[in-house]
């Protein structure tokens, strides 16, 4: 008895033993694994680092008398996203023999940021494509000093994962676009943003982040809206009559921005394709013409618009140009200033009434070489001066189908104007029957949106 309990303490002894010894390989073999995957220097990286991350590496002065720190973090770089890469697939200069030694005359940090443009192209084909049709990459090329490169909105040697999500305030954009970042910041995706993390769009979903285009450029921007809130234009339908025409012909924080302060741009845009014409590469029309047509200076009045519109049209050579209006927010601060919903514009007569106020600034735009505007002033007459409308009818074809901009602001006006007799008799002179009876056509469609208006009104 006593034999076979002692055999079998033995045993349990043996296997106890057994165990342990396992497990400790097990640890070692684990360890050793874990060891394996944490990354680390590579040897010419840490020759490299050997000064690079040392606290002594004093900072290089540029030319332009900026201090340059030259101390790079090991420890950051590794735990970045250019780990898998070595100091020299970047830096394909700095092993040689005089590296360090010799002083290398640096003109100004931006003019050594801009030298390693084209090091990215290696490894980020469609980032540097994308990036090279932007806005920024145009105004960099026109030698602008204050526009992106690719090192100002990414630190290479410290990126992470650009989908960790990061406080709003690390956004590249908000070092260089401040005022709008303080708007964005209080706005209703701002707060949101800050409120409940990703679902809410930084910047860089609605401009993109490397083939951001000039913000009023054609209707970008709108469409990135509906790519988040998918059922917009069926919330608004019901309430907007062809909320379709209304999204073409207003761009969404004029309704969004409760405290914005709105205006009337009347766009340059092919007749054909009714696409925004751009001004060509190296011949600025748009500021030459508008100064020879403004000769009574300040705001072009109706004769200097036609005037201007008749010469830009001997000079354009890829069809003939004409205006399409569009309502649009002042300031690009206050295209950030988007509230709740309930504060939205839902009022039809902040419009659609004799005088409305958005109708009181107006601006013609041509879109420059890089896709920003470029901007006159217009007096507002222009759009209620019905011999404007005389004048305008040559570029502008109304009667097709669809109610245009001006149509419209044209019934509104003569809804007005219609109730003095005086203006009546000119209004009878000057349009022919078959106008007049469109005008009819389209005045009562009018008083119907007025109505329904009223209804609507009575529901807010
Ligand atoms: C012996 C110390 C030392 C070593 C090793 C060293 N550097 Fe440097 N590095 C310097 C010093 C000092 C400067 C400033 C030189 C100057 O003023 O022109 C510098 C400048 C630089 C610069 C900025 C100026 C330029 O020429 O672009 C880069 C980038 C750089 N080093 C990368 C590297 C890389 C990559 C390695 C490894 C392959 C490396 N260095 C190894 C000391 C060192
Ligand atoms: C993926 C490309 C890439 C890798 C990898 C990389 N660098 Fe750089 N490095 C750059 C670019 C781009 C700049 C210039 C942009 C700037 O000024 O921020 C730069 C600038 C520098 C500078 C000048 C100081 C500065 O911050 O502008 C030093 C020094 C430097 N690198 C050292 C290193 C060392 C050492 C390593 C390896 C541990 C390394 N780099 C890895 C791309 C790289
Ligand atoms: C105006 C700022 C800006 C500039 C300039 C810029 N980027 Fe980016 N980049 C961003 C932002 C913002 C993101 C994150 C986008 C997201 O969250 O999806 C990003 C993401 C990336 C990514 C990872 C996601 C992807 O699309 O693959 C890479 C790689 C990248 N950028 C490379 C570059 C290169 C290369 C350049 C220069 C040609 C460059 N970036 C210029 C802002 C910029
Ligand atoms: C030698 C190849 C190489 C070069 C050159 C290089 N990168 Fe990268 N980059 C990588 C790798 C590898 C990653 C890791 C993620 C991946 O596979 O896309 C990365 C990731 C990134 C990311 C983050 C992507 C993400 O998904 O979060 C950014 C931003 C970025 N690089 C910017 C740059 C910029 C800017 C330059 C030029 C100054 C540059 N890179 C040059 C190889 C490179
Ligand atoms: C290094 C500075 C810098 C950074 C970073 C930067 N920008 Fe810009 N950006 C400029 C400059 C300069 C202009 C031209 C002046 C202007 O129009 O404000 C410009 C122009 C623009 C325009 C065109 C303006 C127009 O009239 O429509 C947009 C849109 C834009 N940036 C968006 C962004 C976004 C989004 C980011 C971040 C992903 C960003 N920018 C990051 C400097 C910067
Ligand atoms: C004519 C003014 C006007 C225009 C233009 C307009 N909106 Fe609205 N929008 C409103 C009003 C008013 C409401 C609130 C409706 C309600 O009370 O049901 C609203 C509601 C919304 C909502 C909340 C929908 C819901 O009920 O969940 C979103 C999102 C929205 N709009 C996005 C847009 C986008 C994107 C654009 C541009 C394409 C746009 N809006 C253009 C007036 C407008
Ligand atoms: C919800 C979408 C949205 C977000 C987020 C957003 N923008 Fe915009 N941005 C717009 C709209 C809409 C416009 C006006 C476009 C128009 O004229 O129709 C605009 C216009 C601009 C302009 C041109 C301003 C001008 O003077 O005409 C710049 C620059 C710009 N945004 C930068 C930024 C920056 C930087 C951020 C982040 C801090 C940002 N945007 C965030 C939608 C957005
Ligand atoms: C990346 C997704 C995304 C994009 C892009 C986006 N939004 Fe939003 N938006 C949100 C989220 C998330 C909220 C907050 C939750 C909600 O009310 O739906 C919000 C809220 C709103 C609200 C307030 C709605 C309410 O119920 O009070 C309006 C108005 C709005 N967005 C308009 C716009 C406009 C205009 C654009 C384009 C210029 C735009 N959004 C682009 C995601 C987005
Ligand atoms: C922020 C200004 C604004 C508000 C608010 C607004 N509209 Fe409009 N509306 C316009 C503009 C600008 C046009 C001209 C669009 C065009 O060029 O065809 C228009 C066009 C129309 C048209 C003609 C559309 C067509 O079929 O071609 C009708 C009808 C109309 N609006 C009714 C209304 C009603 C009803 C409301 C209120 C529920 C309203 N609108 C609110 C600015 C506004």
């Amino acid at each position: 008895m006593t034999l076979i309990l002692s055999r079998y303490v033995r045993l349990c002894r043996l296997a106890v033993l057994a165990l342990g010894a396992l497990l400790v390989m097990l640890t070692a073999l684990l360890g050793q694994a874990a060891h394996a995957e944490e990354p680390a220097l590579g040897k010419e990286d840490l020759a490299c680092q050997k000064c690079h991350d040392s606290a002594t590496i004093k900072p290089k002065m540029t030319q332009a008398g900026e201090s340059l720190s030259l101390h790079i973090s090991s420890s950051a770089f590794l735990a970045s996203r250019h780990s898998e890469t070595s100091c020299t697939d970047c830096h394909e200069n700095a092993d040689g023999k005089d590296h360090g030694k010799v002083e290398v005359p640096m003109k100004s940090r931006r003019d050594y940021r801009l030298s390693y443009q084209d090091t990215c192209t290696t490894c980020h084909k469609k980032n540097v494509a994308d990036y090279k049709d932007s806005v920024h990459a145009h105004l960099v090329k026109a030698g602008s000093d204050k526009a992106p490169t690719c090192s100002d909105c990414h630190n290479v040697h410290t990126q992470i994962n650009v989908k960790i999500v990061q406080p709003i305030a690390n956004v590249p954009c908000a070092n260089c676009h401040e005022e709008i970042f303080k708007a964005y910041s209080g706005d209703v995706h701002g707060l949101e943003r800050v409120a409940k993390g990703k679902s809410a769009p930084l910047c860089a979903d609605c401009h993109s982040s490397h083939k951001i285009q000039a913000a009023s450029l054609g209707e970008g921007i709108k469409d990135n809206c509906f790519a988040c809130h998918k059922d917009a234009v069926a919330k608004h339908e019901v309430w907007l009559p062809n909320s379709g025409r209304h999204f073409e012909a207003i761009s969404c924080p004029v309704c969004h921005a409760p405290d914005a302060q709105r205006r009337v741009n009347l766009r340059l845009v092919d007749s054909a394709g009714r696409k925004q014409i751009k001004e060509v590469l190296g011949v600025p029309q748009f500021e030459r013409l508008t100064l020879a047509a403004n000769t009574s200076g300040g705001s072009l009045n109706e004769k200097e618009l036609s005037s201007f519109l008749k010469e830009f049209n001997v000079e354009q050579t890829a069809g003939k140009a004409i205006l399409r209006g569009r309502l649009e927010v002042r300031s690009g601060v206050q295209a950030h200033q988007l509230s709740v919903k309930e504060k939205a514009i839902k009022d039809c007569r902040i419009c659609h009434e004799v005088g409305a106020t958005p109708f009181q600034s107006v601006v013609l735009t041509m879109a420059g070489e890089d896709g920003r505007p470029l901007r006159h002033g217009v007096e507002k007459e222009v759009l209620t001066s019905l011999t404007a409308m005389g004048s305008l009818r040559g570029f502008y074809t109304i009667g097709s189908s669809r109610i245009k901009l001006l149509d419209y602001l044209l019934v509104l006006v003569l809804l007005g104007v219609l109730c003095v007799p005086v203006a009546h008799y000119t209004v009878h002179r000057m349009f022919k029957p078959r106008r007049e009876q469109r005008l009819a056509e389209l005045a009562r469609s009018a008083s119907v949106a007025a109505n329904t208006s009223a209804k609507n009104d009575n529901k807010v």
